[in-house]
């Protein structure tokens, strides 16, 4: 029997449909998921990123610190804030940006000099002061803004911030708003 191309490609294509047809007729059934025969399982596999890496382990993110009393932990807000307000553009906690890294100071300097140093850096530098004169001449002699709207208890707020992103309770301690 001699077949017509045309009859030929009439039956491959009613062939073709009935397949797909079924083909929806299972997946609406919820036997098959045409996600399944998608090249898409090798982008949905869970990629093993190694031991401690998996999700839900938190011991790849840095450890939160812990303020020791609600005193401290309003400090610390109130820190953050003003931190965010008057000292960002210029510094941040563990990199340069126009100052210098801010993490350790209270190891580097006492409270004592801080305190003066931000109300109004140039006076610091002016009386002979070693450290700042070093400091100054060490940063391009840029001047540090004066800040003498900022109390001595925004001052400590905001060295206890900065300690608590270095996450180290004992030096927070030392500078502890009473
Ligand atoms: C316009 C930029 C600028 C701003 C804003 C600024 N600083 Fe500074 N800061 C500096 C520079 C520059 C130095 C380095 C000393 C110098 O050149 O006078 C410095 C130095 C310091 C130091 C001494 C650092 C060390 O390692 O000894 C401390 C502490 C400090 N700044 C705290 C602050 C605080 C707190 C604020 C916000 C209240 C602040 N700074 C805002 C530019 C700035």
């Amino acid at each position: 029997m001699r077949t017509n191309p045309a009859s030929l490609a009439l039956s491959v294509g009613m062939g073709l449909l009935v397949l797909l047809m079924g083909f929806a007729v299972l997946s609406a059934a919820g036997l098959v998921s045409l996600a399944d025969y998608l090249p898409l399982t090798e982008q949905a596999m869970p990629v093993n990123e190694g031991p401690g890496q998996l999700a839900g382990d938190s011991t790849a993110l840095p450890v939160a610190y812990k303020p020791a009393s609600p005193e401290e932990a309003s400090a610390i807000a109130a820190g953050d804030a003003l931190f965010k307000n008057n000292c960002a553009q210029c510094h941040a906690v563990n990199d340069k940006v126009v100052g210098p890294a801010l993490a350790g100071i209270t190891k580097r300097r006492p409270i004592s000099w801080l305190l003066p140093w931000v109300k109004n850096s140039s006076k610091v530098i002016a009386s002979g002061d070693e450290y700042a004169v070093k400091l100054f001449n060490d940063n391009g002699k840029q001047q540090m803004p004066s800040f003498p709207q900022l109390s001595d208890k925004d001052i400590k707020s905001i060295v206890a911030w900065v300690n608590s992103q270095e996450g180290s309770s004992a030096q927070t301690g030392a500078v502890a708003v009473r």
